[in-house]
């Protein structure tokens, strides 16, 4: 019986939603703390090939109760889209709830999210998803947001609109974007209003409810905290917190219920957008862990940038985080590798830094690794940690150590039961 939440422990893209569906099995809550449809998570099992975006995985096991909490910016026809495409493969899915002060993503947002990148000249792309998540979580701290739950009254909705579109107009114009009309909105917001308005509720009677019987929750995040808003390559960041803490404030959960941080890491790194990114190899070797780990975005396919794991960002999402412990993924992807590294210090001048920097400096160091020997041995039918190769194990040690929380599951392939559990 516990509160888990499952945080990544990198650039996001670590494997997070594989993990949770392997917990959801026993959980009975799945709440999704942060973020939209800019996340992807990948999930494989009896029913098919998933590309999650906004549904908890947990969706998968029909006594799992789903939210899509608080925290969270909401875009309806996404979540449509996947509900239907998860009942046509025979998933129940009436056990997925919206809390009604997650905040609506509107069609302008993902033009603003374009129009703004296109905007932003020379290195200083973001690399966004394009879905609107910026613009969104804008509003919402600008106090001019919409929440999911204001769909429900029209009358309440029509006056709130009324004071956003006066402000966006002003903004579309300055991008030569078409304006909005209150009367489009209201009609979006009507058809919505009769497809989910049945799933929108304040899900905070519930989670306490769960909480207090002791029940089995997970919490799960998008994305990792080097892309979080506060702790992350600001400005090459997403606008939300996807860290242990941003999952209190995101699910509704206080710091004190939770008992379990799981931190994802996979056993190389990636990151998709812009930044900086110490460990990043844009030669060949870089390219083999693009081909082998089939690395490309789930939710855009953009080839993810890909290099050697970084120990330092690792130990800083440790602390940021509390990690009680880890999962290592994706360990079968350097089955073929005969020499490995790890990041273990950054070099600046004449100086050696052992935490992450601040972005701008971050752009200018220089990796200082370690390398350890590859096990060149196929590790994608082993179940028990006594039977993976030494060296893999010794690796795998190494990771625990910079992390600094035990490690407590590995995962050798995409499948559900290519897991190694400690
Ligand atoms: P946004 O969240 O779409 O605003 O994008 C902000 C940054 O986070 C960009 O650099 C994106 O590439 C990155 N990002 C957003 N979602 C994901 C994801 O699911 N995986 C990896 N990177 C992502």
């Amino acid at each position: 019986m516990t509160v888990t939440t499952v945080v990544g422990a990198q650039w996001g893209d670590e494997g997070k939603g594989r993990i949770v569906d392997y917990l959801a099995q026993e959980a009975e809550l799945v709440i999704r703390f942060q973020g939209g449809d800019n996340a992807g998570h990948t999930v494989i099992n009896e029913y098919g090939k998933f590309a999650l975006h906004l549904v908890p995985s947990g969706i998968f096991n029909a006594g799992t109760r789903c939210i899509v909490g608080a925290g969270t910016v909401v875009n309806l026809d996404t979540l449509l889209t996947e509900l239907a495409d998860l009942e046509a493969a025979g998933v129940e899915t009436s056990q997925l709830f919206i809390d009604e002060r997650a905040h609506l993503i509107l069609p302008f947002h993902r033009q603003l999210d374009g129009a703004e990148e296109r905007a932003r000249t020379g290195d200083w792309a973001v690399g966004t998803t394009k879905r609107g998540i910026g613009p969104t979580y804008a509003d919402k701290s600008g106090r001019h947001g919409i929440r999911v739950g204001e769909l429900l009254d029209p009358a309440w909705l029509k006056e709130r609109l009324e004071q956003l579109v006066l402000r966006k107009n002003r903004e579309l114009a300055h991008f030569d974007l078409r304006p909005v009309s209150v009367d489009e909105l209201l009609a979006l917001c009507a058809g919505w209003r009769e497809q989910v308005g049945g799933r929108i509720v304040d899900t905070l009677p519930l989670i306490r409810e769960a909480v207090k019987a002791g029940r089995d929750i997970l919490l799960e995040g998008q994305l990792g905290v080097m892309r979080g808003l506060d702790w992350g390559i600001y400005p090459f960041v997403t606008s939300s917190s996807p860290t242990a803490g941003g999952a209190c404030v995101g699910a509704g959960i206080p710091p004190r219920a939770i008992d379990e941080v799981l931190g994802i890491t996979k056993v190389y790194a990636t990151s998709v957008g812009g930044g900086p990114f110490p460990t990043e190899l844009e030669d060949e070797t870089g390219e083999r862990l693009r081909q082998v780990g089939g690395e490309y975005g789930a939710t855009t396919g953009r080839p993810r940038r890909c290099g050697w794991l970084d120990g330092v960002a690792l130990g800083y999402a440790g602390w940021i985080n509390g990690f009680t412990g880890i999962a290592a993924t994706k360990l079968d992807v350097l089955d073929s590798f005969e020499e490995l590294r790890i990041c273990v210090g950054y070099r600046l001048g004449q100086e050696v830094l052992r935490h992450v920097p601040t972005t701008r400096v971050q752009e200018q160091v220089e990796p200082i690794y370690e390398a350890w020997p590859g096990w060149l041995a196929d590790t994608t039918d082993i179940r028990r940690w006594a039977d993976l190769p030494g060296n893999a194990q010794r690796y795998l040690r190494r990771v625990e150590e910079l992390a600094g929380a035990p490690l407590r599951y590995v995962s050798v392939g995409p499948e559900r039961e290519q897991l190694i559990v400690l």
